[in-house]
């Protein structure tokens, strides 16, 4: 579903979250073409995000929710975000010199074979271009001559042909339905999302991002914990290598410091959060340990056949990244609002309220800077935050920024 908005009245010189960004759009062969010099400004420069690369996913940002087709230049020239660069991309259809000399170029296409590594960021894949390093076969080499690699990175490798693969909307709730399953024996009325991509409408994903929160905030305590050892008790997760001292990737557990936390900028919270990674897939496997596992609970009442996995069983193992996040019920629109995205509208959400209202927004709540004292300002619902910003509501699959 587009935007109704006519041409005529459609102004880009204001925020994105100020207008609907919906998933299909008129302008994708502009927009593939932004996002290619703007991965590309990226690796040449990843300290330097702000400049070059922004103005690409500006401009994108506006093609995405302008209601047509861009077929003259000068509908381009109404665009303010739209510069003269993106322009040029225009004016060649999409497919430039430039964007086609650097697809084909060995330092983008190597770049772009790196940063598919989990846990590989652009600084990471550029060290490793600058070392001559070409191929994740070079990397492999590096590593067995004593080159280091993180936790993330030694399992992004490990599972790399996995991690790639796009995970499906099915799939993507078949990993909910066992979270909801799984948090119901050790907390009964969880609350729980499927959050990012999926949420926006995207009907794959490259992970699971799933939300959970409790109304009653002594449970919400230590819940993750809970949830990621059942986890891996059930054998759901991998990374059960030698070199881990925990098969969980990254476990983090600030307390306090949600309730308080103004920071704003980064996309980085403070909230209960793992990065794990699912085996999914092996059916039988899951549920021999399930059966042992029950066995030490003493959970009787369930069968072995209720694993909800059946379907999975002629499926091949394959493993896929998972974000589980945990929040205090108080925080949880917030956190819904900043998981479910996309990255681009949150910053310009972020960005307009600071700028417009003095409000710092950030996953945990917002406050009013202009009250002085700081005043926190509370919210019960997504509509109720973006009433308090003084936004018209957004629905998720039209914040596709
Ligand atoms: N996010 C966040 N805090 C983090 C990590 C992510 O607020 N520590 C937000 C991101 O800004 C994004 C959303 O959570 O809006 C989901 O992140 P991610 O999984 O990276 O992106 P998706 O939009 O889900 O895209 P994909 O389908 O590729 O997973
Ligand atoms: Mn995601
Ligand atoms: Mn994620
Ligand atoms: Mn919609």
């Amino acid at each position: 579903k587009l935007e109704e908005t006519s041409p005529n009245e459609y102004q880009d010189n204001k925020f994105v979250c100020q207008r609907a960004t919906p998933l299909k759009h008129h302008n994708t062969k502009f927009t593939d073409a932004l996002e290619i010099l703007e991965r590309h400004a990226v690796y040449v420069d990843s300290t330097q995000r702000d400049s070059r690369a922004l103005a690409f996913r500006r401009a994108a940002c506006a093609l995405k929710s302008y209601p047509k087709q861009i077929t003259r230049i000068e509908e381009a020239s109404k665009l303010s975000s739209v510069g003269n660069h993106s322009k040029k991309e225009i004016l060649e259809n999409g497919s430039s010199d430039e964007v086609q000399d650097i697809l084909s170029s060995e330092f983008f296409k190597t770049m772009e074979v790196f940063s598919s590594i989990y846990g590989c960021g652009p600084a990471t894949a550029r060290k490793w271009y600058e070392k001559g390093y070409r191929s994740i076969a070079d990397v492999h080499h590096a590593v067995s001559d004593g080159m280091k690699l993180t936790e993330q990175q030694t399992m992004g490798f490990k599972y790399h042909s996995d991690l790639v693969k796009p995970v499906p909307k099915e799939e993507a709730i078949n990993i909910k339905d066992i979270v909801i399953k799984e948090l119901s024996k050790i907390q009964p009325n969880c609350i729980v999302e499927l959050v990012g991509g999926y949420r926006r409408g995207k009907l794959s994903g490259h992970d699971v991002d799933i939300l959970i929160t409790h109304q009653n905030n002594s449970k919400v305590e230590g819940l993750l914990h809970k949830l990621v050892e059942r986890l891996e008790k059930l054998d759901l997760m991998v990374g059960r290598n030698p070199h881990f001292e925990s098969k969980t990737l990254y476990l983090k557990s600030v307390k306090g410091i949600g309730e308080g936390s103004q920071r704003q900028g980064g996309h980085m919270d403070s909230l209960d959060h793992c990065f794990c990674m699912f085996q999914m897939g092996k059916s039988f496997e899951n549920e021999k340990v399930e059966h042992s596992c029950m066995q030490t609970t003493g959970e009787a009442d369930e069968t072995g056949t209720s694993t909800g996995s059946s379907s999975s069983e002629q499926m091949a193992a394959v493993v896929r990244r998972v974000d589980l996040i945990v929040a205090p019920h108080k925080q949880f629109p917030f956190a819904l609002l900043g998981w479910t995205g996309s990255k681009q509208f949150n910053r310009s959400l972020r960005d307009y309220a600071w700028k417009v209202l003095k409000v710092k927004l950030s996953n945990h709540g917002m406050w009013d800077h202009k009250h002085i004292p700081v005043r926190q300002v509370e919210a019960t619902s997504e509509q109720e935050i973006f009433h308090e910003l003084k936004l018209e509501y957004r629905d998720p699959h039209d914040r596709n920024a």
